[in-house]
């Protein structure tokens, strides 16, 4: 996230984000890196889950010139958020969508692709994918222990293959380095990420451009 987002608010004119499956805040924040540099940004977040909204008084202290708002919302309602968020964000103009570590809670048989096609759709030329998704390419055993946890707990999570993570960016311009494990992402642009340590990470991420 800190690493797109930087790229993004640096290289492009883009000053609007909506960020689906924020979790609980972090720092720095995605408002706080983009409005750092363009303090008249506008960012929407959006979680389902109570928790983060608990948490979401710290999302929301943004510029006084920007604008940062926060929707307790399912995924997989894209009609509704996108609704909701056009308060905020005008979508005739490029915005920066942000889907990251959120897909592999997602399964394919509850819309994932077809909710990233929503969303993508109603965006403008000039508009960015920014994604992240689980995957067992790297560490299979390790992956595998992880989604038997996670379902102990009720929680189905899906793990994909580089392709089935590339099909989210359908008709897209992938920017560079394409798909790759999340630490491969312009490792350079990191400023105060924790290192990343060895080897790859088991999240492939890309930034797609609609053009
Ligand atoms: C692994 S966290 C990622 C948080 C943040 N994007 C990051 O990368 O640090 C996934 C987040 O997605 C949210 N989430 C999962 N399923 C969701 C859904 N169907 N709709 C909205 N948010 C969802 C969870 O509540 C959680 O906050």
């Amino acid at each position: 996230m800190q690493r797109a987002t930087r790229r993004l608010v640096r290289e492009t004119a883009i000053r609007q984000f909506l960020d689906i499956g924020t979790g609980i805040p972090t720092e720095p924040n995605l408002h706080q890196i983009v409005q750092s540099a363009a303090p008249v940004a506008r960012v929407v977040y959006v979680d389902n889950d109570p928790i983060v909204l608990a948490h979401a008084e710290a999302l929301l202290r943004g510029t006084p010139e920007g604008v940062t708002e926060y929707l307790q919302a399912d995924a997989r309602e894209p009609h509704r958020i996108l609704e909701q968020a056009a308060r905020a964000l005008d979508f005739d103009r490029p915005v920066a969508l942000s889907l990251i570590a959120l897909l592999h809670f997602i399964a394919d048989a509850d819309g994932a692709y077809d909710i990233v096609d929503t969303l993508v759709g109603a965006l403008a030329p000039g508009s960015c994918l920014v994604l992240s998704a689980m995957t067992a390419d790297f560490e299979p055993e390790n992956v595998r222990r992880g989604i038997e946890a996670y379902a102990a707990g009720g929680v189905t999570l899906v793990a994909r293959s580089r392709d089935e993570v590339g099909r989210f960016f359908r008709g897209l311009e992938l920017m560079e380095p394409g798909v790759v494990s999340v630490a491969d992402w312009r490792p350079e642009l990191a400023v105060d990420e924790e290192a990343d340590g060895d080897g790859p990470i088991s999240l492939y991420g890309a930034v797609g451009l609609k053009p």
